[in-house]
């Protein structure tokens, strides 16, 4: 089986990396920009990696030149918020943080299967890591990540024909990863623990086992949805 995941070397992306190593025959790649990182995971792993920014048409050309011909899982991953959008003066701030985080959290995802959906072997895998921040009404960020799940709607269709489904997990807080850049203050986490139901953080973990059941054939007929993992903060019916 071949595993793609963009922004694998740290977080989220990491630890569903070190999940997908209990399928058996696995090749996993992890992509991401910063090469020492991405060599450090995949050294501690024992899987592969490559330097993309999926942002980038130019890199994601190059990159699937290196990729393997088929794929069975691929996992989109990469994002994070690129700006927050009160630090930005003027419409030509307001203009720049929504393409940002739209950049960032969308463009990369659709780049990353416009490039390489047409690998994905009959019966595939595409998992999109949305966010909580899509239900709070929490500005570009948030709005980019309901893009993610509303193109998640239009994947499963696109690619149903071939038992390949598309879903997207839309995490809560999430703890230990590079996320908030080191900004995130003890009240601030106290704040997000005391909104979950089962009052603890949530880990990369949490989100890994969703991924690989996804990736299962347990999954098969799970697709187009946007699945929850956040300790019960946000609730559907
Ligand atoms: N942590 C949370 O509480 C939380 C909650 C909801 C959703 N999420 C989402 O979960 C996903 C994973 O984030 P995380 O929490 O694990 O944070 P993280 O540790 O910062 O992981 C993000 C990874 O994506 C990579 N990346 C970012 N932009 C990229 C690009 N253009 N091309 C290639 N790689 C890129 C980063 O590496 P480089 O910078 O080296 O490229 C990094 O390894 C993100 O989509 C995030 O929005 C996180």
């Amino acid at each position: 089986m071949q595993i793609l995941i963009t922004g694998g070397a740290t977080g989220i992306g990491r630890a569903i990396a070190k999940e997908f190593r209990n399928v058996s025959g696995a090749q996993i790649v992890i992509t991401g920009r910063t090469e020492s990182a991405l060599k450090d995971t995949a050294a501690d792993l024992g899987i592969d990696y490559l330097v993309c920014d999926h942002s980038s048409p130019e890199d994601l050309s190059v990159a699937a030149q290196q990729l393997p011909a088929e794929l069975d899982v691929i996992v989109n991953n990469a994002g994070g918020i690129a700006g927050f959008d009160e630090a930005r003066a003027g419409l030509a701030g307001v203009k720049d943080v929504w393409l940002e985080n739209y950049v960032a959290n969308v463009l990369t995802a659709v780049l990353t299967v416009s490039e390489l959906g047409r690998r994905i072997n009959n019966g595939g895998r595409i998992i999109n890591i949305g966010s909580i921040a899509a239900e709070s009404g929490a500005g570009s960020y948030g709005s980019a990540k309901a893009a993610v799940s509303s193109w998640t709607v239009g994947l499963a269709k696109e690619f149903g024909h071939r038992g390949i489904t598309a879903n997207t997990i839309s995490p809560g807080y999430i703890a230990d990863t590079d996320f908030f850049k080191g900004g995130l203050t003890p009240e601030r986490e106290r704040d997000l623990v005391s909104k979950t139901q089962n009052g603890r953080r949530g880990a990369p973990e949490d989100i890994a086992a969703l991924a690989g059941f996804l990736a299962s054939p347990g999954a098969a007929h799970i697709t187009g949805q946007t699945l929850h993992v956040n300790g019960g903060t946000y609730t559907t019916r």
